[in-house]
């Protein structure tokens, strides 16, 4: 079984992804680690994050192993590795380098010590629309934009990492606008995909109604 979540940040993809890996017994991949990994690479390297050729030859370069090694930085996670990623990811260049890693997980999904899965819970901006357009259940999760922030912000407070909620509302906007306008693989929905908005509920409510979608989907199969 594969299922794909995408949607805005802080919307409470990660979350619901983690939990239905773990509740059907899923391998878990979260593809904006992909795009972290490219855009940290371009920090660290002091290049130009406006130059889609450098950004194409280390999305080329990239491997599992790379982006592992990469997400133990402490800027992997925080703003300055979410807007590297938010830039990087609009290149088509880039996008096009990454797709097969991403799609080739789904035929191959491991969990995160190796051993083989029956399936796979993708998390992203496309998953549903151009990683896996088969899949057989895609939720867009939406949440209020003053919710997100609260909740992002909170992440980062409990990770240590210093910042205000007016600056993780300002970065998620403009992260978000960038990530919808974009020419290469926008954010929207897929055509099939469920619409569960999480503004008003907590994160046990988010699964349970998820669940209760694919338990119908599946009963109607
Ligand atoms: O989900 P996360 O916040 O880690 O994603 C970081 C950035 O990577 C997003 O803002 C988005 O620009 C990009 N991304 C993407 N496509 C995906 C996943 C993430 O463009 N499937």
């Amino acid at each position: 079984m594969i299922i794909t979540i995408d949607g805005p940040a802080a919307a409470g993809k990660g979350t619901l992804a983690a939990a239905l890996a773990k509740h059907y017994k899923l391998a878990y991949f979260d593809t904006g680690m992909v795009y972290r990994a490219v855009g940290l690479q371009m920090v660290l390297d002091k290049l130009n994050l406006s130059d889609e050729n450098a950004a194409e030859k280390i999305a080329k370069q990239l491997t599992f192993e790379k982006m592992m090694e990469l997400s133990r930085h402490p800027d992997f996670r925080s703003d300055i590795g979410g807007q590297a990623a938010s830039k990087v990811s609009a290149f088509s260049k880039v996008r096009a380098a990454l797709l097969k890693m991403q799609q080739n997980f789904s035929l191959n999904p491991v969990f995160a010590d190796g051993t083989p899965a029956n399936g796979a819970v993708y998390d992203g901006r496309d998953t549903g629309t151009v990683v896996c357009p088969d899949a057989d259940i895609k939720f867009f999760v939406i949440a209020s934009a003053e919710v997100r922030a609260e909740r992002r912000y909170k992440e980062f407070i409990a990770k240590g990492i210093k910042t205000t909620l007016k600056k993780v509302l300002e970065d998620m906007l403009e992260r978000d606008k960038r990530d919808s306008e974009r020419a290469a693989a926008p954010l929207k929905p897929a055509k099939d995909a469920v619409l569960l908005d999480t503004s008003n509920m907590n994160a046990e409510q988010e699964i349970a109604e998820a669940v209760k979608i694919i338990e119908t989907k599946i009963n109607k199969a």
